[in-house]
């Protein structure tokens, strides 16, 4: 026999409903994606560009660029939604409908951020990936190109020398970087000293803003150009695509990599090359990658310098240049190798010269768990201090541990500190990156890494740039400040912005305030607008 339901059951059933029911709309998606159909024209593009976790391919698409395994793990909060547009036009209905639902936008080009902004957030988030839109155009003849934000620079490059052999353009050095993020947070690479940053280097760019305008130089005005052109991208709008100015670069290059342990008075020669790095000829550059090695005769453990170098001219002017500037590192002859320019950025990248196709490859072989930071060194350090280092790397954390020391000087001290925002020029010796890897997936494990680069890094401090202690944003560093989860004042992000970009902070303020007064565009470093809290 059937009992009639009490009062209680009706009321338990009402509830289980209603939570079911509030729990498939807190996951968000299906409100999006209703929303996106109505704002689309064609309805089975958007289906093809869209993936939610009902989706077979979700965590392929989530995990294909991600470059730091420590974002990969299953606490690393998702996306609600990826959606991969293949037209441009299939953005700004993204920005609508994110809004529309409250969800956030993080928008990814090659996801190499350091510490996953462009694919993690704890709050609701759509995932706005643009690999899809990786057109590259390059006019050799009025030595120019537009780049589609999605592009590589390894793709970049690739289609730069499928063109000219006599031209380059000064971005970095791993060719799975993405240029939307890459260029917006400055960009550097062996032609550094030569030419600059990447973001110096461009002369036209299209974004689309929070109201859903395409964008170019003359539409957007010259604040929001200068913004984007190292500011980071992320705080102001999506960037669709960058007019660059390419770079002259003669036919041969020389490149070499000479190796000195401790033995070998790699202590002194460290010390030297901070006098004379940054004075260098501008053709010349090189940089130091500090490693902890085992020493060959005694399978002891040492500290290795490798002075790896571009150099562009042949090996006959690079030898008497080296003679009288840098005797020290007794460069020979065949140490030297004359190549073509781009096959210089397979050797940097650590690629076979002949093998060039890899520079379309946009996944890495070998993505590490790592964390790094960056600072500016304006004094060179002394010996005493740099033996200091030394003993940090003989630690044991320290096994996959890299500082990579690039000169500045050259083009960096011609361009102001207010031309873009990116402000480390003249003053500033070489740069810092402190890297630690690690393999170990354990939560315990990897705080002690990242305890061990903490140390390093408050070791390093009387010896670096101070007051404010100067950082790149492209080596992203959460650990210098962030935001409120929501509004943040302008003080508290301050303590971050004056890091990455000194006085620049209050113009990029000044811009965000103006392009997108309600915050719309927000993590945990992006640029406040004045009127948030
Ligand atoms: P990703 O897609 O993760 O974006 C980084 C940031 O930019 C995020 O905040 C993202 O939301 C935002 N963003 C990305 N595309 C955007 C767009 N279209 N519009 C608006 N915002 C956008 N740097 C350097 O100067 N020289 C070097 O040689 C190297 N080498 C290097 C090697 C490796 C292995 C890594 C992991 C990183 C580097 N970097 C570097 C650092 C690199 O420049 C930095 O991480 C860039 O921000 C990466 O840009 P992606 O587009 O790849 O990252």
């Amino acid at each position: 026999m059937m009992k009639t339901p009490s009062i209680c059951s009706l009321l338990f059933a009402f509830l289980v409903i209603f939570l079911c029911s509030s729990a498939v709309s807190s996951d968000g998606h299906d409100d999006f994606l209703q929303c996106m159909s109505l704002q689309s024209n064609n309805h089975t593009s958007i289906s093809n560009i869209v993936y939610t976790p009902n989706n077979t391919s979700y965590s392929s698409i989530l995990n294909f660029s991600i470059q730091n395994l420590r974002f990969t793990s299953e606490t690393t909060p998702k996306p609600l939604v990826i959606v991969t547009p293949v037209h441009e036009s299939q953005i700004q209905p993204v920005i609508y409908c994110a809004k529309e639902n409250g969800m956030q936008i993080r928008v990814r080009s090659g996801g190499h951020d350091y510490e996953g902004l462009s694919y993690a957030s704890e709050v609701p988030f759509v995932i706005l990936d643009l690999f899809n839109l990786r057109e590259i155009s390059v006019d050799a003849e009025n030595k120019t190109a537009w780049v589609q934000a999605g592009s590589t620079i390894g793709e970049l490059y690739y289609r730069i020398a499928e063109k000219s052999q006599t031209l380059g353009f000064p971005a970095g050095v791993c060719p799975t970087v993405g240029t939307g993020g890459h260029f917006s947070g400055g960009g550097y690479g062996a032609l550094l000293r030569k030419y600059g940053l990447a973001a110096d280097n461009i002369i036209d760019a299209r974004i689309v803003d929070v109201n859903g305008r395409i964008l170019d130089r003359i539409s957007m005005g010259e604040d929001l150009f200068w913004a984007i052109r190292g500011g980071g991208g992320a705080s102001f709008g999506v960037i669709l695509a960058w007019k660059i100015q390419l770079a002259d670069v003669p036919e041969k290059v020389t490149v070499f990599t000479i190796d000195k342990t401790l033995d070998q008075n790699a202590t002194n020669i460290v010390h030297r090359w901070q006098y004379i790095a940054h004075k260098f000829d501008e053709d010349l550059f090189i940089r130091i990658l500090i490693t902890r090695v085992n020493s060959s005769e005694d399978s002891k453990r040492t500290i290795q310098a490798t002075f790896q170098s571009l150099f562009l001219g042949g090996v006959n002017r690079l030898l008497p240049l080296m003679q009288q500037s840098f005797p020290e590192l007794g460069l020979q002859r065949e140490d030297c190798t004359e190549m073509s320019w781009i096959e210089s950025i397979l050797y940097f990248a650590g690629f076979p010269i002949e093998s060039r196709d890899v520079l379309l490859n946009r996944t890495q072989p070998n993505v590490p768990y790592f964390k790094a930071k960056s600072d500016y060194v304006q004094k060179p350090i002394s010996k005493n201090g740099l033996e200091g280092i030394w003993k940090l790397f003989f630690e044991e954390e320290a096994e996959e541990a890299e500082m990579i020391l690039s000169p500045y000087g050259g083009r960096m001290d011609e361009i102001s500190e207010s031309a873009i925002p990116f402000p480390h020029r003249a003053g500033n010796l070489y740069k810092i990156q402190h890297l630690v890897y690690w393999e170990e997936e354990e939560v315990e494990a990897t705080q002690n890494y990242i305890n061990w680069i903490r140390k390093l890094y408050s070791y390093m401090a009387p010896y670096v740039s101070r007051f404010p202690r100067a950082a790149y944003i492209n080596y992203r560093d959460l650990d210098i400040g962030v935001n409120n989860n929501g509004n943040t004042s302008y003080a508290q992000a301050s303590i971050w912005g004056i890091k990455y970009f000194k006085n620049n902070f209050n113009r990029l303020v000044h811009v965000k305030t103006k392009v997108d007064p309600t915050n719309f565009f927000r993590n945990e470093q992006s640029i406040p607008p004045l009127n948030s809290w």
